[in-house]
């Protein structure tokens, strides 16, 4: 198994070029089993999570390409409403095709997804969203069977806001006959994408970007030929904070500062100089007299989850003590340990981690478990003294697309090791 070697110490000057959003990504893909001809979706990171999606839209007959930075999908011989365990215990988000699938299909049998490195992922909601477009769901073995002969329109409420159940039961709400509401929709930019492709294939989706999306159902959809990924602000803000914890000066090209409104205003609270371009932002430090501000997770336009690992560290190096309280997934934070075992000193209670800033970092083996937990080890071994070893990067590859080699360009000491 890869893993990655690390030199600390060594400040970051030059500029990245972000790549097109793996989360936005995904749901485009589902998507495109609606589309009435080949989607190419352009600006596509190197994902392993973007081929394993593709190789699910392959096991259900359709054709999937990759080139470069681009995936083709053909859906025209898809038809076999069947995702397989094996796929879907890899990637929670091949839960996806359920809506697509049924609204194309009229049943669909998916597996339930596995769980993760953070506790269970329950999939209630987008299972209570389809039952209320008339859609007749029951779990048999570890799938999720659902059958509907006409989906129907209805008020759906979400009992908290869910990026997955939101782009799941949408794709079945376009077809759905009659008008569909959902509260506590999510806003986030890659559902507002999704919602852009619908639109463009002939869905009636408004609301976009607020909570409450309004759908009329239509008979059916048309097609759209291409589609341009939006940048990826998690990549984007990851970048951010590790220049602001090594120090340096980066440019950060093929960005969308207005997807990255709360992570510029803390980094700006916590004495970090950012410059904002149409599509680029300019981040520089010194690494030094970092402010310690206190953070807590929320929903778009919030301070993202899948930032708070990335930014605890970058707290640990602030001068002072500060806390994190995480409202989305209150057990996100295997991180604490393997940061603790490079120097951090970070304690947690009922859900709330307090971190203790001005810590020296030095260089360990440490072992990545999820996608964002293994970026804050990245940036905390840039940070730290010595060398840095962290195992099983294929976690992080889940997330970002050559990251030690867009690392490197801009002065980082980090090398992939078989
Ligand atoms: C998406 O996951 C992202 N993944 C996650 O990014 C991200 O952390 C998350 O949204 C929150 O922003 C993709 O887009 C592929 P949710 P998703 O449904 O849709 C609870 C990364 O690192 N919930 O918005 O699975 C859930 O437990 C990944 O790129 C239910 O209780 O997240 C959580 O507490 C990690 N029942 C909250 O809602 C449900 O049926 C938000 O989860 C669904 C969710």
């Amino acid at each position: 198994m890869d893993y990655f070697e690390i030199e600390g110490k060594n400040q970051l000057f030059g500029d990245i070029t972000v790549s097109g959003a793996k989360n936005a990504v995904l749901p485009l893909m589902a998507a495109s089993i609606l589309n009435d001809r080949a989607l190419t979706i352009n600006n596509v990171p190197k994902l392993s999570d973007s081929m394993t999606m593709g190789n699910l839209i392959k096991e259900m007959g359709g054709e999937v390409s990759f080139d470069v930075s681009s995936i083709t999908i053909n859906p025209q011989n898809l038809n076999i409403p069947y995702a397989p365990y094996k796929l879907v215990k890899t990637m929670r988000a091949s839960f996806y095709v359920l809506g697509p699938l049924i609204a194309k299909f009229g049943e669909a049998k998916v597996s339930l997804p596995g769980g993760c490195a953070w506790g269970p992922r329950p999939v209630d909601f987008h299972i209570e969203g389809m039952k209320k477009l008339g859609i007749d769901i029951s779990l048999e073995a570890g799938y999720v069977i659902a059958k509907s002969k006409k989906m129907i329109g209805n008020k759906i409420v979400f009992p908290k806001i869910s990026v997955g159940a939101t782009g799941n039961v949408l794709m079945a709400a376009v077809l759905a006959e009659g008008d569909t509401e959902i509260h506590n929709a999510a806003a986030e930019p890659e559902i507002q994408q999704l919602c852009l492709l619908l639109n463009e294939m002939g869905a009636k989706i408004s609301g976009i970007g607020t909570n409450i999306l309004n759908i009329q159902g239509v008979e059916k959809l048309g097609g759209v030929d291409s589609i341009d990924v939006i940048p990826d602000r998690i990549e984007a803000g990851t970048f951010l904070i590790a220049v602001a914890a090594t120090g340096g000066k980066v440019t950060l090209k093929n960005v969308e500062p207005k997807h990255m409104e709360s992570v510029i205003g803390l980094l700006r609270k916590s004495n970090i100089d950012i410059v904002e371009g149409k599509d680029s932002i300019v981040v520089t430090s010194n690494g030094l007299n970092i402010k310690a501000c206190n953070m807590e997770t929320h929903e778009y336009p919030g301070f993202p989850t899948d930032l708070q690992a990335q930014w605890m560290l970058l707290m640990s190096l602030a001068s002072g003590n500060s806390t994190i309280k995480e409202n989305i997934y209150f057990d996100r934070f295997t991180h604490i340990l393997e940061l603790n075992r490079l120097g951090c000193d970070i304690h947690l209670e009922e859900g709330c981690a307090t971190i203790k800033g001005n810590r020296s970092l030095i260089g360990a083996d440490v072992m990545s478990t999820d996608i964002r937990a293994s970026a804050a080890l990245i940036i905390a071994a840039l940070c730290a003294e010595g060398s840095t070893s962290i195992s099983r990067v294929y976690h992080i590859d889940r997330g970002y697309d050559k990251i030690e080699e867009k690392l490197a360009k801009i002065g980082a000491k980090i090398v992939r090791k078989k």
